[in-house]
């Protein structure tokens, strides 16, 4: 499938000098999200994963139908202030400055094995702040699943030797 049929490219939003890539009208053919959601599910088949995380608020849009799929558990990343039980964070950095990102230190026993899916990878920073949160919790990453990856920005050569699944890429 020509899964860039389905990405809209805004140019200047959210500011000037960004080309925004928008995979809503993935959301809005099911043929798309079929697609999507087969390939990611087939993937983290592979990985022998345990479980499922997406980050918010795109990667639940994607992490969600593919847990349910590969019949795995699945758990939101979310923002500081949103999480309602015991939290593990982990600081990252943005273009200026830095954000938090945190899971329910309970989803994540020891040994466990973790697939991120995420609409798309950009500089890495927020997948590889999810990684150094398993990790914390004695976990492991073990696939990285983006829709789209921004190719000029280098976001994989965060992640070493983590198997990674792109469907798209821009530059
Ligand atoms: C976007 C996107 C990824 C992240 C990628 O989310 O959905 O999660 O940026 O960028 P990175 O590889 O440079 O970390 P955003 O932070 O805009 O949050 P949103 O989905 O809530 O809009
Ligand atoms: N997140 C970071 N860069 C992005 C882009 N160009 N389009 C959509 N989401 C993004």
């Amino acid at each position: 499938m020509d899964l860039k049929k389905y990405i809209a490219s805004i140019p200047g939003f959210p500011k000037e000098g960004i080309i925004f890539r928008d995979v809503t009208p993935i959301l809005e053919t099911p043929e798309a999200m079929h697609y999507v959601v087969d390939a990611f599910t087939e993937f983290a088949k592979q990985t022998g994963a345990d479980l499922i995380l997406g980050p918010e608020a795109r990667g639940f849009l994607f992490g969600v139908p593919v847990a349910l799929e590969a019949n795995l558990p699945f758990a939101p990343v979310r923002k500081p202030g949103k999480l309602p039980r015991e939290t593990v964070e982990e600081t990252y950095e943005l273009e200026y400055g830095t954000d938090k990102l945190c899971i329910h230190a309970d989803v994540i026993k020891p040994g466990q094995k973790v697939v991120i899916i995420d609409d798309l990878l950009a500089t890495g920073g927020t997948a590889e702040a999810i990684v150094r949160m398993v990790k914390k919790l004695g976990g492991e990453v073990v696939g990285l699943g983006f829709i789209i990856e921004l190719d000029d920005l280098k976001g994989v050569d965060k992640f070493g030797g983590i198997p990674v699944c792109v469907l798209t890429h821009f530059e």
